[in-house]
């Protein structure tokens, strides 16, 4: 199973590298994982030049290793903690920067599609606001869509910020050997 991650949150060691963490153990050693961290790439943002909808490629490179990491994997999973009720800046870039997907998937009449992909999206947000993760999800739906990527399960854990939050719950192991078992089967 080829994993690739995109890693939203600018802190090495907060609860959105926790609950990462977690998952990426529970892989078998040796299971090829592709990760970007999306702050320290600082990729460059979409400027809607239109240039990819002429050439169908964007006219920067610097996301040209990560976007191919996101076609070639078998699970790609968006982790990610809430800034403002969506994702922080690094990772909104790279979700703007799907453009070239957009006008290639959505203008062929024969879309491609590889169901056989799969999207995970796990969140912590500070607070337990009602709608903390509503709008992560929707760009997240978007973001899969655009790659042809098929959306199978997420974590959402509110109220990190709290005085006595306790790290231990941050946990999505059992995420990762459901799906290997499945992709034994
Ligand atoms: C700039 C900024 C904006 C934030 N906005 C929100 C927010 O809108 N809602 C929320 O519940 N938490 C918000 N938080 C709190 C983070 O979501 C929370 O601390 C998260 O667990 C941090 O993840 P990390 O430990 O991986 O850095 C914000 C934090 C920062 C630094």
């Amino acid at each position: 199973m080829r994993v690739t991650v995109l890693f939203g949150s600018p802190n090495p060691e907060g609860t959105t590298a926790s609950l990462t963490q977690s998952f990426l153990r529970a892989l078998p050693e040796g299971t090829p994982v592709r990760f970007f961290d999306c702050a320290a790439l600082a990729p460059k943002s979409c400027e809607g030049c239109g240039a990819c909808e002429a050439s169908g490629a964007c006219k920067y490179r610097d996301l040209d290793d990560l976007f191919a990491a996101c076609e070639d994997c078998d699970v790609l999973l968006v982790a990610t903690p809430v800034y403002n009720y969506s994702v922080p800046a690094p990772l909104k870039a790279v979700f703007d920067r799907c453009q070239p997907y957009y006008f290639r998937n959505f203008r062929a009449i024969d879309m491609p599609t590889d169901p056989k992909r799969r999207g995970l999206l796990f969140i912590t947000a500070g607070r337990s606001g009602k709608y903390s993760f509503d709008i992560i999800k929707k760009q997240t739906g978007i973001f899969f869509k655009n790659l042809d990527i098929t959306y199978t399960c997420g974590r959402f854990y509110p109220n990190t910020d709290a005085a006595n939050f306790d790290f231990s719950v941050l946990r999505a192991d059992d995420i990762a050997r459901v799906l290997l078992r499945e992709e034994g089967e």
